[in-house]
């Protein structure tokens, strides 16, 4: 069997109205994954990351690494890569367009070859999404940049050096990058203003584990000190917070009572307090997190999404799902990106009521009945919204465009059959 299988998403049908009831395992997360796959290129010798999700972002990216010239192969759930030999010439466009985290390639691959030629990377719509932090902190560290035919030329031919970077805004992507690109170069490099997700956490925890010298773990200010070079390693890849998020929605909007095995509790502190407003008991146990609904379903008045730690916009569609049935009036204030609205259409089709206030505030009455529609997922988070509303709809939901879905989820639909759901993808 080929290491990268193809995928062929079909559409999701959900016959809603069941109790979510029972235990599921959450898988490996996309957003650590990504990252420290790019990471592997700085490596010497073989890296396994265990639990590593099995989702299409996935198996682009190491559809991108072989195309570099890696070796690629799976252990049971944990993936092999070893970079030995890189050559940037025949990285599959296709494939660096197809999501935002071919990104951190720029990163990693001026730091191995000095130089690199790729498009610029797509993902998902929702919004500008401009790359200015990323190329300016890399010009600090001795990129020169140009654009040709479309595309991002950058070179160093100094090879990087250690900068003092402050970033405008505290981007992930831009963290990760920087520390990508400064764990071998000449010199210490400053991160001022640095994003403190748990997945610039996780690819930092595993390059310090190949040999990076990386401190300020975590918080804001990171300092680096560039090494000669970094060795492969074993590395568990931390589980999905946004995947155990989407799943503790769903059981709370159909009023279940799950077991979320190995959910990152304390990484998912917004979105459990939310979850408690909402009408959910969240218990951390040694298992995982244990989420019961306690009837009544409540409006929480207020979503503002935050960098973390506060309520991370990819939960945010999810938890609007939520919103649309619960008793009262919520507000919804998108602070991260601006265009992540595009799923209040479809809800609205399957019976919401909730308007646009401002290009980024939504409004939504509150106590609504879903009911089944056939609709479209236009993006991985609004998708994932989609197949919530349908667990809580009344009647058969159909949902198209499961592609983007399964960017993100390894198999939502047999995960929620595990908890009772009554959807299959067809
Ligand atoms: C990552 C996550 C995504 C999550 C987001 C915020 C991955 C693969 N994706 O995306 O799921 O929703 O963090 O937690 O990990 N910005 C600029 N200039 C830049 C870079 C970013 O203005 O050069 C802006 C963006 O437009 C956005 C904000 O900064 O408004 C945050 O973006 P960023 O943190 O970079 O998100 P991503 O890394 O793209």
């Amino acid at each position: 069997m080929s290491a990268i299988p193809d995928k062929n998403a079909g559409e999701i049908h959900i016959r809603g109205g069941v109790r979510l009831q029972g235990k599921v395992k959450i898988q490996g997360s996309k957003n650590a994954a990504l990252p420290i796959l790019a990471a592997t290129i700085l490596t010497e010798g073989e890296n396994c990351l265990k639990d590593c999700p099995k989702i299409s972002d996935v198996y682009r990216m190491l559809r991108l690494l072989q195309s570099l010239g890696g070796h690629v192969r799976w252990e049971g759930d944990g993936v092999c890569v070893s970079t030995g030999s890189i050559t940037t010439r025949d990285m599959p466009a296709d494939a660096i367009t197809g999501m935002r985290s071919s990104l951190c390639l720029l990163g990693a691959l001026l730091a191995r070859c000095g130089s690199i030629v790729m498009e610029y990377p797509g993902g998902c719509v929702i919004g500008e999404r401009p790359i200015d932090l990323h190329l300016q902190a890399l010009k600090q560290m001795g990129v020169r940049f140009h654009e040709e035919d479309g595309r991002i030329c950058g070179q160093a031919p100094e090879g990087l050096s250690g900068a003092d970077i402050s970033l405008a805004l505290p981007s992930v992507g831009a963290t990760e990058n920087i520390v990508l690109a400064a764990v071998t170069a000449k010199g210490r490099t400053r991160v001022r203003g640095a994003a403190r997700e748990p997945e610039v956490e996780a690819l930092c925890r595993y390059l310090n584990a190949c040999g990076a010298r990386i401190d300020g773990v975590g918080s804001s200010e990171l300092e680096i000190q560039g090494v000669e070079r970094l060795h492969g390693v074993s590395y568990r890849i931390p589980t999905d917070r946004i995947v155990a998020g989407t799943y503790l929605y769903a059981a709370l909007g159909t009023r279940g009572c799950v077991l979320l095995e190995q959910a990152p509790c304390g990484h998912m502190q917004a979105v459990i307090r939310m979850a408690e407003r909402m009408g959910a008991l969240c218990q951390e146990t040694g298992e995982g997190l244990y989420v019961q609904s306690l009837g009544e379903l409540l409006s929480p008045a207020l979503i503002r999404t935050g960098v973390y730690p506060g309520f991370p916009t990819d939960m945010q569609s999810v938890a609007l799902a939520v919103a649309t049935m619960a008793a009262g009036e919520t507000r919804i204030e998108e602070r991260i990106f601006e265009n992540r609205f595009r799923v209040a259409e479809p809800l609205r089709r399957m019976g919401a009521d909730i308007r646009q206030t401002d290009s980024g505030s939504l409004w939504v009455k509150g106590g609504c009945r879903l009911h089944g529609e056939r609709v479209e997922a236009c993006e991985l988070r609004g998708g994932a919204a989609l197949v919530v509303a349908g667990l809580m709809a009344e009647g058969e939901t159909q949902i198209t465009g499961c592609e983007f879905i399964e960017r993100g989820y390894e198999n939502i639909c047999k995960d929620l059959r595990e908890l009772g759901a009554r959807i299959y993808s067809v």
